[in-house]
């Protein structure tokens, strides 16, 4: 057994996360989550972490929708957690006041692009990115949420996106998640793979952190 093979002796769903952990780690490290966590980002600063999630939804739902037919794809994918619809909903409470919202993000075009690319190199690349957001969104994602609404006194508005109406207990959901990421059985080399592409997909959002993290002072609150 060579290192890199370390991680073919584990369940798919713990070699995921085993294999994820620094990059974990260094996604909650990010300037801009800290900021934005310690309250410190404005309402455009949000609303600009918004505008690249939109992206990055858009582009994954569609193409896990259209692969539905693969296997693995089908074992994970469930419309209770779309999250295109309530970023959009967000959106309108974020950006109330702003005509015509665009979006130049090279980091979320780039994680597009990788989502593109992963469906078209074997859609099974698709379950390390499904697994990457939704199952972060149901785990730090929850906290992010009420941390938002207290800090900017949002009363529940604007924060659609941390809520799955749904998923009534989202710990239970995250274990059958992984039950079904455990039942897709794949071979040694394919779970590198996959691995591989969930260390891809943590650094692709730690590409947004840093290109929001280069806009911290305009940010500011
Ligand atoms: C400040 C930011 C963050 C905090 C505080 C945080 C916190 C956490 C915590 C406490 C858990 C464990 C929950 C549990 O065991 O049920 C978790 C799990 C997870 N987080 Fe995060 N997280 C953050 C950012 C992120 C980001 C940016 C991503 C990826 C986009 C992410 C993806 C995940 C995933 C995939 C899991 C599930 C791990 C597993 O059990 O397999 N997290 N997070």
């Amino acid at each position: 057994m060579t290192v890199l093979d370390q991680t073919t002796d584990l369940a798919l769903s713990a070699a995921m996360r085993e294999g994820s952990l620094a990059e974990h780690r260094a996604a909650e490290d990010s300037s801009f989550m800290s900021e934005l966590l310690g309250g410190r980002v404005n309402e455009r600063g949000y609303a600009d972490y918004l505008l690249r999630l939109r992206l990055v939804y858009a582009t994954m739902e569609e193409i896990v929708t259209a692969h539905g037919d693969d296997a693995a794809v089908a074992a994970v994918a469930d419309t209770a957690l779309e999250r295109l619809a309530a970023i959009d909903a967000d959106l309108d409470h974020w950006l109330a006041d702003t005509a015509d919202p665009t979006l130049e993000s090279p980091a979320a075009e780039a994680y597009r692009q990788r989502l593109l690319d992963a469906a078209a190199e074997w859609p099974t690349l698709l379950v390390a990115h499904h697994y990457t957001r939704y199952l972060g969104d149901l785990s730090g994602g929850q906290a992010i949420g009420r941390i938002l609404d207290r800090t900017f006194e949002l009363d529940g508005a604007g924060i659609a996106f941390y809520d799955f109406p749904e998923i009534a207990k989202p710990k239970i959901y995250k274990d059958g998640y992984r039950a079904r990421l455990d039942a897709i059985g794949p071979t040694g080399e394919e779970q590198e793979r996959i691995v591989a592409e969930v260390k891809t997909a943590f650094r692709l959002n730690q590409g947004l952190f840093a290109e929001l993290g280069q806009h911290l002072e305009s940010y500011a609150r």
